[in-house]
């Protein structure tokens, strides 16, 4: 009876913890939507995409044939994962492998099969915020990959790195694919980089896939697929409003508007509203005016060329040691030590 009563006063201790965690979030995100949506330019933040349905849409994209990133970025690692695997361990010395923002692994698991196939002495760390996407992830992984060793991490990109710096003094190697490093805007990207290189020794290694400036016809399909799959990602932010702050967005009265400016390599979406409307949100107990054609902006894509990738390494204290192309040289993936750039 004692250790009944004394069980349940724990998980009543631990749900109490998640529920606050939870309006935590929901606060967070009820906040940063009354800014984004009382701003003169109206903006969402690009990590809201990502709930249940936004990440599942987000699997879509990449499967797109628009969708070019992740076809090269697999190219690299198909053909190259040997060249880039001498540079991880050259003399075959154990390391870390930690990966930010990991979703399902697809392309990091081309990787993680050609180093096994090596013998190489590695472990596997994805990096998540939220325990039941890294669970699943890791469960995932052993059973594709029987003899991995997975170690994963709940919590966020910098803590990951200092719970291991704990554990050994075994170099870390942090991937960070994708271009998702396109969502900050060039300043917050060197914060990040920077924020990053803080909490690495001089034998850690930063692996970063930069999309790179091309054809700008080739990017704007790549945001704007026939299918339309990257509007439904775009429109999920109202859905999420809608749904979890009980809002009244009509998705009809809404455009997907992709952009890209080929001079400084920015693309970015937005929502265009296409016609004068009212819409309220109830959880924020407010509601918000829109003009005919007025815009919501949702998201940065940055493409970079040599010399912004350059900038960005120097600038956040790192040199670049070698660089991988796909076949098209439509994508980059860069490998970075600590120190200044030559
Ligand atoms: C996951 C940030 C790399 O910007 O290309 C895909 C997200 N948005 N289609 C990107 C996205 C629209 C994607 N990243």
């Amino acid at each position: 009876m004692a250790v009944y009563r004394h069980q349940t006063g724990e998980f009543r201790a631990m749900n109490a913890q998640i529920e606050n965690a939870q309006t935590e979030s929901e606060n967070n995100f009820a906040q940063d939507v009354l800014e984004g949506l009382s701003a003169s330019q109206k903006y969402l933040p690009s990590k809201y995409f990502y709930d249940a349905e936004g990440s599942r849409l987000f699997q879509k994209i990449m499967e797109l044939p628009e969708y070019y990133l992740t076809n090269a970025e697999t190219d690299i690692f198909e053909r190259q994962a040997d060249s880039i695997l001498d540079q991880f361990s050259a003399s075959g010395t154990p390391f870390h492998l930690i990966e930010f923002g990991a979703g399902d692994a697809s392309k990091t698991s081309i990787l993680i099969r050609h180093f096994l196939e090596r013998h190489t002495p590695f472990d596997y760390n994805p990096v998540d915020i939220s325990q039941s996407a890294v669970d699943e992830l890791a469960a995932d992984m052993q059973t594709t990959f029987k003899s991995l060793v997975v170690h994963p991490i709940v919590g966020d990109y910098m803590d990951s790195l200092d719970q291991l710096a704990q554990w050994d003094k075994f170099p870390r190697i942090v991937l960070f694919l994708g271009s998702t490093i396109g969502n900050f805007t060039d300043h917050d990207a060197i914060e990040f980089c920077q924020e990053i290189r803080q909490h690495l020794t001089t034998q850690d290694r930063l692996f970063i896939g930069f999309d790179l400036k091309k054809d700008p016809d080739l990017i704007k399909r790549a945001y704007d697929d026939a299918q339309g799959i990257t509007a439904d990602f775009n429109f999920n932010l109202l859905k999420r409003i809608n749904r979890e702050l009980n809002a009244d967005f009509d998705l009809q009265n809404f455009d997907h508007q992709p952009s890209y400016n080929p001079k400084t390599g920015l693309a970015e979406s937005y929502l265009v509203s296409n016609q004068s409307q009212i819409v309220s949100i109830q959880a924020l107990d407010q509601t918000f005016e829109f003009a005919s054609g007025e815009t919501i902006h949702t998201e940065v894509s940055m493409k970079y060329d040599q010399e912004k990738i350059n900038l960005i390494a120097q600038q956040s204290g790192f040199a670049i040691i070698k660089q991988w192309y796909d076949s098209k040289h439509l994508f980059t993936n860069s490998l970075w030590q600590p120190g200044n750039q030559q």
